[in-house]
């Protein structure tokens, strides 16, 4: 069967891009990513992707209009034959106009029990709220932010004398193992 094609937004480091990338190598996964896609022309994930032969498009939406920026995000990911989004850690919010026209085909990943912590910050807001759990979400992406169908969750305990880093540090880890498997088990539901 022909592997789903699919494009990831990314800003940053990359890391959970990476996993998914990586991910796709395996000879049973149902999958290819076709394009990593940047608002941020220096993320590092971006120069690790094209090193890894991944085709890549970066364009800063400083002094564009968002619906222009985002009808060129649009182009080059309906270029490159993208059917389904993985966002990974893409700091933009997507216009309800852009998420209408990828309905159900756009993940993402967040770190944090969803409902719990939309928005940034999770890590500290969960050590504040005296949680004994921590973890991550992947999640379809709807109109409302980091409001879509919970596809999958992981746990992290929280420990004593815990900080926002060393409880992202091991949240992330379990994202790396999450977002792969939730992605290509969405994909082959979807075929
Ligand atoms: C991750 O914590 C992810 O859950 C959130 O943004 C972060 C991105 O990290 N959406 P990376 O760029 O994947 O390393």
């Amino acid at each position: 069967m022909a592997k789903s094609r699919v494009g990831i937004l990314i800003s940053g480091r990359g890391s959970n891009m990476a996993s998914l990338v990586e991910a796709s190598r395996a000879p049973d996964s149902g999958y290819d990513v076709v394009l990593v896609a940047s608002d941020k022309h220096e993320a590092p994930g971006l120069a690790w992707a094209a090193e890894q032969g991944v085709p890549t498009f970066a364009m800063s939406p400083r002094g564009i209009p968002k619906p222009e920026y985002e009808a060129a995000i649009d182009a080059a990911l309906r270029d490159a034959g993208v059917e389904a989004i993985a966002l990974a850690g893409y700091m933009r919010l997507l216009s309800d106009d852009f998420v209408a026209k990828w309905r159900g085909r756009i993940l993402n990943i967040h770190p944090s029990l969803l409902p719990k912590y939309k928005g940034l910050d999770t890590h500290a807001r969960a050590i504040a709220a005296g949680d004994a759990m921590a973890g991550c979400s992947v999640h379809v992406v709807t109109e409302e932010l980091d409001g879509g169908e919970v596809l999958g969750q992981a746990q992290v305990p929280i420990l004593p004398g815990d900080t926002a880093e060393t409880l992202g540090a091991r949240v992330i880890v379990e994202e790396h193992k999450l977002y792969p498997r939730m992605l290509d088990q969405w994909l082959s539901m979807r075929r």
